[in-house]
């Protein structure tokens, strides 16, 4: 059984990032244990905890849960063309201090979405640039751009479209093979 640590990177009570990572997690085959680590609870990242500052808790038990999972999905919506600051901050605050990058060589899969048809593709590029740089084993293939997610869930808050359900378990089918090429 390996450990995928979700990150979500939106807050609002209602997100459709939200929605879609629950529905992941419910999708996921067996050997993938798909658990949301929350990020909004998080402060921003502050240098000066590498030198005259304490470190906050949050920070603490934020690294350690990172640090423990086997691998990543990172479920983002896009803000201006670019990542929501929710989400790079989670990223910033557990690639330090420095030489404890806690991302480094292990598997990750990002999911951009959004209401509108270019789905979060600017979000994804940019994620896609950080967290390669820190070393995430990026799975590349499929690429996953949900458009029109705001037409995606049911009251329930699931996934309505019997094709979009297909398309994300088979994604998660390809991510499990790909986290046991990377994990052993
Ligand atoms: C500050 C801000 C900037 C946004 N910029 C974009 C954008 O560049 N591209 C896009 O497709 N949607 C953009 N949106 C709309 C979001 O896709 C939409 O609000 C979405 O529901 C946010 O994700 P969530 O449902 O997970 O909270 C923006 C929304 C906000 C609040």
């Amino acid at each position: 059984m390996k450990k995928i640590a979700v990150l979500v990177g939106s807050q609002r009570k209602k997100s459709y990032s939200k929605a879609l990572a629950n529905n992941l997690v419910s999708l996921a085959p067996e050997s993938l244990r798909l658990e949301i680590v929350p990020i909004d609870q998080l402060p921003f990242f502050n240098q000066d905890w590498e030198s005259d500052l304490p470190t906050p808790k949050e920070v603490e038990e934020f690294r350690q849960a990172i640090g423990e999972a086997d691998g990543f999905i990172f479920v983002t919506p896009e803000y201006n063309r670019s990542v929501p600051a929710l989400i790079k901050n989670a990223v910033d605050v557990a690639s330090r201090p420095p030489g404890q990058n806690k991302w480094g060589g292990k598997p990750g899969l990002i999911i951009s979405n959004s209401p509108g048809s270019i789905s979060g593709f600017g979000a994804y590029q940019i994620l896609r640039q950080s967290v390669g740089m820190l070393g995430v084993r990026l799975m590349s293939f499929p690429e996953l751009f949900i458009g029109g997610v705001d037409k995606l869930f049911d009251d329930e808050g699931k996934i309505s479209n019997e094709s979009t359900r297909e398309f994300l378990a088979d994604s998660l089918k390809k991510f499990e093979n790909w986290v046991n090429k990377h994990v052993k």
